[in-house]
């Protein structure tokens, strides 16, 4: 089926992916294409409208990107995100100078000139901006529609070439009518109707796979949350039995966790999976290890070898399917080359040997979670899945802070198990994202029944979140944390303090390595 395209340029912002998923929330198709995209490519995809990403770049800096000026004349609505709407600003030929002041953050705009893209809003609308150059000058045939105090231009618009050009960033939730702006666009100036689906995305994602497989074997790491699911289930859909899970018990499992994955994937969803024992090996080349990055990458190295062992029993495999999401993509690395910091290295994205010879299959590389829920309801996996809490890939590895050894992890395993007990009794337990313990490095002074104790401490920590790029720590009752503490400490040898992580991220992260 084809579906009205909305094609987006990416510049190479931080929230390219995020105007994507803001044009998917309105059942809309869009592809994110590099901006250097050719014309004939774009005439190809007969877009309903183009959007121009924002990006880090400024349009003096040398090599700056650009894209083809003659998008502007396929007749084909435009609208320029901050950088996207400078760079389309200077292709019409008006000005664009460096500020000395930009603006970064909570601005409000005025509406000067009313037009179809500001339908339903204020006179006075809150916005999200983060510029350095301003458009100073603009383009013939073109009109300031918002202005701020500070740089002036705060959007135009050419109607009759429907180009429109915004220097805030209506994709982010710091602009309230931002959906409404970007609906305005997509319905109004598109012409676009709503007819994407999560269905559609299941089609064409099993079509997509069954192509590039065509006879070749597919092996799927799956370890039995939401991601990995998923994937395994869309894979399946497309090649059935050329595609084997394989579930890796790498020692790093929460309690009972591996018998309950086996037997949903096998048994409740149908999977063909395989579970190989690996617990010695992963915690062989753990020992010692103190260093989180340096573990994450061990892990994710194991991983990948296991893969391929199994995938040479089976008498080869070339496809490797992985659960990778955006956000992952995003904290591993840049996920455009550009200059975002790396954070963590995800095990299944930066964890990726060079030496591995998989070909990967990353059906959910462009979704956010809450997505691929939705994606995991449609597929009509269990209730379980759906809303299981995600789970690291290097798993209890990285909430066992320092060196993993048994010992640590046995007790870990067990504060564990009274977290995920305790906290589902909670009447909110359905806002969390994530709850769990962790087992501090750190040894403190206790006294029970009569007698000392010199005995490690565990951190609670739950966190609300949309997609795991933010996070709030949960206000559990104070009973409920009582009873945490109280039950862990006498129920688990090696505990005797018992701390809260009320932390948020940014500035901390969720796991704590
Ligand atoms: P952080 O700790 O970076 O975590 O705030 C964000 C979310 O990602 C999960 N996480 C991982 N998931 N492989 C995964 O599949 C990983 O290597 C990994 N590391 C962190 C984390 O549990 C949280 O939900």
């Amino acid at each position: 089926m084809d579906h009205d395209t909305i094609l987006i340029l990416d510049f190479g912002s931080q929230y390219s992916q995020l105007i994507a998923r803001r044009v998917r929330e309105q059942h809309v198709f869009c592809r994110l294409e590099p901006c250097t995209m050719s014309l004939d490519a774009v005439r190809d995809l007969q877009p309903r409208g183009i959007i121009l990403s924002g990006g880090p770049s400024s349009v003096w800096a040398e090599g700056a990107p650009t894209c083809e000026p003659g998008l502007l004349d396929l007749a084909v609505p435009v609208l320029g995100i901050c950088y996207g709407m400078q760079l389309l600003a200077n292709l019409m030929g008006g000005r664009v100078e460096r500020g000395d002041a930009g603006e970064y953050g909570p601005a409000a705009i005025e509406i000067v000139e009313r037009n179809a893209f500001f339908a339903g809003c204020d006179d006075t609308e809150r916005v999200w901006m983060s510029h350095g150059d301003s458009v100073t000058g603009l383009p013939a045939g073109a009109n300031v529609t918002a202005r701020t105090p500070t740089v002036g231009v705060a959007a135009f618009a050419d109607t009759t070439r429907r180009l429109y050009g915004v220097q805030f960033h209506p994709e982010v939730s710091h602009t309230p009518k931002g959906k409404q702006m970007l609906r305005n666009f997509l319905f109004d100036i598109c012409g676009c109707g709503a007819d994407w689906t999560m269905e559609s995305f299941i089609e064409e994602a099993t079509r997509a796979i069954r192509k590039r497989v065509g006879a070749e074997r597919a092996v799927c790491g799956l370890s039995g949350g939401i991601d990995s699911t998923v994937v395994a289930t869309l894979v399946n859909r497309a090649v059935g039995d050329q595609l084997t899970c394989i579930f890796v018990d790498n020692g790093v499992l929460r309690a009972g966790e591996a018998e309950e994955v086996m037997h949903v994937a096998r048994d409740e969803i149908g999977l063909n999976v395989i579970a190989v024992a690996a617990v010695e090996r992963f915690l062989e080349r753990l020992k010692c290890v103190t260093d989180p990055e340096e573990k994450r990458l061990i892990i994710g190295d194991e991983f990948v070898r296991v893969f391929t062992e199994e995938a040479e029993r089976l008498g080869g495999a070339r496809f490797l399917a992985q659960g990778t999401l955006f956000p992952d993509l995003i904290e591993s690395r840049s996920a455009f080359g550009g200059p975002s910091a790396r954070i963590k290295s995800h095990h299944n994205v930066g964890g990726m040997p060079s030496w591995s010879q998989f070909e990967l299959i990353e059906p959910l590389r462009e979704l956010f979670k809450d997505e691929v829920r939705e994606l995991g309801r449609e597929l009509g996996l269990p209730h379980s899945i759906v809303h299981r809490q995600p789970f690291p890939g290097p798993g209890l590895a990285v909430r066992v802070v320092g060196e993993v050894t048994p010992e640590g992890l046995d007790i870990l395993r067990q504060a564990d198990a009274v977290v995920q007990e305790e906290v589902r009794t909670w009447e909110h337990y359905d806002r969390i994202w994530q709850s769990f313990a962790v087992l501090l490095p750190v040894r403190s002074v206790g006294v029970m029944g009569d007698a000392r104790t010199y005995d490690f401490a565990v951190a609670i920590r739950v966190v609300t979140s949309r997609d795991g790029m933010t996070a709030d720590w949960a206000r559990l009752p104070d009973d409920l944390l009582g009873r945490l503490s109280a039950r862990i400490i006498n129920e688990v040898d090696g505990v005797n303090r018992v701390l809260h992580d009320i932390s948020s991220k940014p500035p901390s992260t969720i796991e704590w390595e």
